[in-house]
């Protein structure tokens, strides 16, 4: 099983909680040290030893480095989990040209899940987990603008990527018919991370102290991650969306197939031309 963000918040708790239910578990990470502290934390969960993939996602060319590195050390990839992701309050640019929150939450994972299939369906059965987030439900893909170029804030940039991340979903799970490979997406929950720590926005900056005690610990917000990649009675269930380890109606937008299919579409188009 491959997580990737996997040095923090929930996809770190993802990864140890997969290992301790024994499963041999690879992360990804901007950070080496970080990578391999958790890499060792795999290990004394259960979960043997851990490979470590380095890579800062908001570049495509590292994606396909990374990509790489993983076709030629993991011979199968029965669990894919895209939780990489992140919130900006201003306007980054990347490596590419391209606007940071959709780089990084959207076009990463679309990169990579596209550059990993031919493993995943050769793994068969086998699970893409997307984590998405119920902000998507105030999302809408704005194909004027997708890279905020004319406006841009940063929770509009946040929600139109969490979006993507469901309406990615259910088009991969149309592709995948007639293979064993699934495609869920889900919602973790208000969860205690590092989440938008690199650039908070003011509101930010005030609020999330006061509603940390609140929040889920990153254990408890990464169980429906967890029981999406491994719960056997979801072997053939695709197309879906969950929080709470349920499914649950994702909004209206994300089941908007011509939405879908434009944004994939779209998507190709923005990770060929680099
Ligand atoms: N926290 C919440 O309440 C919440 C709610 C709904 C959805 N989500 C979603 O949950 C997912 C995980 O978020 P989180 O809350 O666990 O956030 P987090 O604590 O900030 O962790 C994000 C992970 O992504 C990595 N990352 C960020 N930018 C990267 C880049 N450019 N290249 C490579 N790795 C990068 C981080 O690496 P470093 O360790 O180097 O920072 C870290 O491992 C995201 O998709 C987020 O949208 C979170």
């Amino acid at each position: 099983m491959l997580v990737t963000g996997g040095t923090g918040g929930i996809g770190k708790a993802t990864a140890l909680g997969l290992a301790a239910l024994g499963a041999r578990v690879a992360i990804t990470g901007r950070d080496r040290r970080r990578a391999d502290e958790v890499a060792r934390g795999i290990e004394a969960a259960g979960g043997g030893p851990a490979a470590v993939f380095v890579a800062d996602m908001s570049s495509q060319s590292e994606v396909r480095r990374m990509a790489e590195e993983v076709l030629g050390q993991l011979d199968r990839i029965d669990v894919l989990v895209n939780n990489v992701g992140g919130y900006w309050n201003t306007r980054h640019v990347t490596a590419d040209g391209l606007e940071r929150t959709f780089a990084v939450n959207h076009l990463a994972s679309f990169l990579l899940t596209d550059l990993l299939l031919h493993r995943l369906i050769r793994s068969a059965p086998a699970r893409v987990v997307t984590v998405s987030s119920h902000a998507h439900s105030g999302g809408r893909i704005d194909f004027d603008d997708l890279q905020g170029e004319r406006s841009y804030s940063g929770a509009r940039a946040y929600n139109q990527s969490k979006l993507a991340n469901v309406l990615f979903t259910y088009e991969l799970a149309r592709r995948l018919r007639g293979t064993a490979v699934t495609a869920n997406a889900l919602h973790p929950g208000v969860v205690s991370t590092s989440f938008g720590a690199e650039d908070p926005g003011r509101a930010q900056r005030l609020a999330v102290p006061l509603l940390r005690p609140f929040m889920k610990s990153p254990a408890r917000g990464a169980t429906t991650s967890i029981h999406l990649a491994s719960a056997p009675d979801l072997e053939r269930v695709t197309g879906r969306y969950f929080a709470d380890c349920r499914p649950r109606k994702s909004s209206e937008r994300s089941s908007d197939e011509r939405a879908a299919a434009r944004l994939w579409q779209v998507s190709g188009d923005l990770v060929q031309a680099t």
